[in-house]
């Protein structure tokens, strides 16, 4: 009744953890506003698998996105992020440009372009182009509504590594201090805040392989992308919305990590896909 008397008429109840099928700018419209913590998708890149489903010209990729990204701003709560996985195509040998005009558009629509991650392929294989080499990683394009949002970087820390056991047994006095960078970057440091420590932060480079083995989705992110993200910004019971769901990964994550999901996808056999994953979820326990 809360819920009904915040948002009007829409009610977020219907969607919580369903795989629906449509447009996702016709179905986002019956979402109520401010409703999700988390966007984590990665949209047609444009008309490169048109053969495997709808693909969008690239002539018209921004404008095509725009009209959906505002719906996400809707959408999303305040201090929630939108992750946006996706890579320009190369077209006769030269990289077309819209992701870079999408994002200065994205700006001009009112969203903080707050970082790009990079999802590195680490099992990439080798090939021979004439004029480059194979393209072993995709962005992750960070968006938020405003400076301060949900952030929880203790969840996605890393062991310290090998290069502590070396470099901090050497400490010298400017090691203990907390030091400006040489480059004037910004950036201090204390390298002596390590030492004793089992995990460090990561970097924003996150080497992941893919999964596309028995997925029956042509481009398929691994759930392992999703989930860093899901652990990044999120709470336990949080509602994350991937837009362009595919074979249902992010909604897999989101069981995985106990938070809710609302997946979408036009393509009828897709939804079905990603309807059985989570079926197939529900009758398996999870391994954390
Ligand atoms: C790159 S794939 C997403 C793959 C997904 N991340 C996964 O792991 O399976 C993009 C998806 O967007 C869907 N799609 C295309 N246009 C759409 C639209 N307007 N609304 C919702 N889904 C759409 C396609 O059917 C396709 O499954």
């Amino acid at each position: 009744m809360k819920e009904k008397r915040r948002n009007g008429s829409k009610a977020i109840a219907p969607f919580k953890n369903k795989i629906l099928q449509g447009d996702c700018l016709d179905i986002l419209a019956g979402l109520p506003r401010e409703s999700v913590n988390l966007i984590v998708t990665s949209p047609p890149y444009a008309d490169n698998r048109k053969s495997s489903y709808e693909g969008v010209p690239i002539d018209g990729y921004v404008d095509w996105f725009l009209e959906r990204s505002a719906q996400f701003q809707r959408v999303l709560r305040s201090d929630g992020s939108f992750i946006l996985n996706v890579k320009e195509r190369t077209v006769k040998g030269e990289k077309g440009t819209y992701i870079l005009e999408l994002v200065l558009a994205l700006k001009d629509q009112g969203w903080r372009w707050t970082e790009e991650y990079i999802w590195h392929k680490k099992n990439s294989y080798p090939g021979k182009w004439p004029n480059r080499f194979r393209d072993a990683w995709e962005r992750c394009l960070h968006f938020t509504k405003q400076k301060s949002f949900k952030m929880f970087q203790e969840s996605v820390m890393v062991p310290t590594g090998d290069w502590a056991k070396g470099r901090l047994s050497r400490l010298s006095q400017v090691d203990r201090l907390r030091a400006e960078s040489s480059a004037q970057n910004g950036f201090a440091k204390n390298v002596s805040n390590w030492v004793g420590r089992d995990a460090a932060y990561p970097t924003n480079v996150l080497h992941l392989a893919t999964e596309c083995k028995n997925r029956q989705h042509s481009a398929p992110f691994p759930v392992s992308l999703p989930a860093w993200f899901i652990k990044l910004f999120t709470e336990d019971g949080d509602i994350v919305l991937d837009p362009f769901i595919g074979a249902g990964t992010t909604a897999v994550a989101c069981h995985q990590l106990d938070r809710q999901f609302i997946g979408i996808d036009s393509n009828p056999s897709y939804v079905a896909l990603a309807r059985s994953a989570v079926a197939n979820l529900k009758r398996h326990p999870v391994q954390r």
